[in-house]
């Protein structure tokens, strides 16, 4: 029997199309409906970019005030939830919190087996507003801290702040915080997001669609990356042991965290805007530390590996000069990326025809099952 042509982590396969962003390895560019992420980044709020995803449009005044106030009104969760939250194991890690709630949050949701494009909309917006709140409850109750109640009067990146730390930082902070939740709303057929539209495929709802995106972005050469990253920057401690550090794990053929990509080959398009507000945050903070030490370890992968960074790694110590626990990291990624999972939720439910590839056998001829006292 002939061997198929194996696709092995589907590389370079076009699994369907899609209006929602376009990622151009040849000129490391990135649009979500046509924009480029960079100008969405100076110009526009998180909110606006969320509602362009859903929309295929930026909004206009009106819109965008609508919009604000139909994710504000729905972020508290269930004193339910609540009680499930302070019930989870403290050692529990951030990531399997939050999905853990957003399963429960489908069971809980009023429209749960309603698969309707107009339902499914109306439970995307209310997981972009009680994601943040069930974050934020489970990082607190995990260090023995109430939860903070959602203010509806805060933009999306302040309310964040607010549930986390129970205050909203300077401008420039949440400037920051708010370019790196556009970076992080949308990337194509990324594994998470592929995990989704697989599942919506089946015919299953939006909240089962997000439960098993959430379990895919927690994976180290996915979402995890940017937590890894500010652990490997806190490890190595300063940019004089940089180098030497690299050194060993070229010697150990270790995977370096925040560098390389399955589509960008010569730079990530998201990681000079994100690397320019890492360095303000540098800046508002006066700490150098983490963005030196990220500039040595850049430089030195390019230099003898040829290998880029990703998003993850201006990201990791951008979160942490936010003054972010680093397990926080990836439920931000989340927050972000929920905007893009429900876009794809729609577009695959919209022209569906059920995933289901083929695997090629390779395992023992056929044979007869032995009885139990011969095996
Ligand atoms: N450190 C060291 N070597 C690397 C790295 C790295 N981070 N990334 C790629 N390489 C090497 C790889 O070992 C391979 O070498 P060889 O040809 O000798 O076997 C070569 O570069 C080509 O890479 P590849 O294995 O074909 O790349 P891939 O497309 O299968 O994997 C990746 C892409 C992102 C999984 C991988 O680059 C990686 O594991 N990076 C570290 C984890 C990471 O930062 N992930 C975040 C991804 S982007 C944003 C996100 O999803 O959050």
């Amino acid at each position: 029997e002939a061997t198929p042509e194996i696709k092995k982590g589907l590389v370079g396969v076009y699994a369907d199309v899609s209006t929602i962003s376009k990622v151009m390895p040849e000129t490391n560019s990135l649009t979500y409906r046509g924009y480029a992420v960079q100008d969405l980044c100076e110009n526009c709020s998180f909110e606006e970019v969320a509602y362009l995803l859903w929309n295929g449009e930026l909004p206009n005044r009106g819109q965008l005030a609508e919009f604000k106030a139909a994710e504000a009104a729905e972020r508290e969760i269930s004193p339910a939830l609540h009680r499930v939250i302070k019930d989870f194991p403290a050692s529990a890690h951030p990531m399997d919190a939050i999905r853990t709630a957003v399963s429960f949050m489908g069971m809980e949701d009023p429209e749960s087996a309603d698969v309707s494009e107009a339902a499914t909309r109306r439970k995307a917006i209310r997981l972009l507003a009680k994601i943040p709140t069930a974050i934020a409850a489970a990082h607190r109750a995990a260090k023995g801290l109430p939860p903070v109640a959602p203010d509806p009067s805060h933009s999306f990146g302040e309310n964040f702040f607010n549930l986390v730390f129970g205050k909203v930082p300077q401008p420039e902070v949440l400037k920051a915080f708010d370019v790196s939740l556009i970076l992080y709303a949308e990337h194509t057929f990324n594994a998470s997001t592929y995990t989704a539209r697989l599942v919506t495929s089946t015919g299953a709802d939006i909240h089962g669609a997000i439960t098993a995106g959430i379990a895919a972005l927690k994976g180290p050469l996915h979402g995890g990356a940017n937590e890894a990253v500010m652990h490997m920057l806190t490890e190595i401690g300063g940019p004089e042991q940089a180098e030497e550090w690299l050194s060993t794990r070229f010697d150990h053929k270790a995977l370096v965290m925040g560098f390389g990509h399955r589509v960008y080959k010569s730079g990530d398009s998201r990681v000079p805007t994100m690397t320019k507000y890492a360095e303000k945050m540098a800046e508002v903070v006066g700490d150098r530390r983490w963005m030196e030490t990220s500039r040595v370890l850049a430089a030195k992968m390019l230099k003898e590996k040829n290998i880029h960074p990703n998003l993850d790694f201006p990201a990791g110590p951008a979160y942490y000069l936010m003054g972010f626990d680093i397990p926080l990291f990836t439920p931000i990624f989340v927050a972000a990326r929920i905007t893009g999972w429900a876009a794809h939720v729609i577009e695959q439910a919209a022209d569906n025809r059920l995933i289901r590839p083929l695997s090629h056998y390779t395992g023992p001829e056929q044979r007869p099952v032995p009885p139990m006292d011969q095996r």
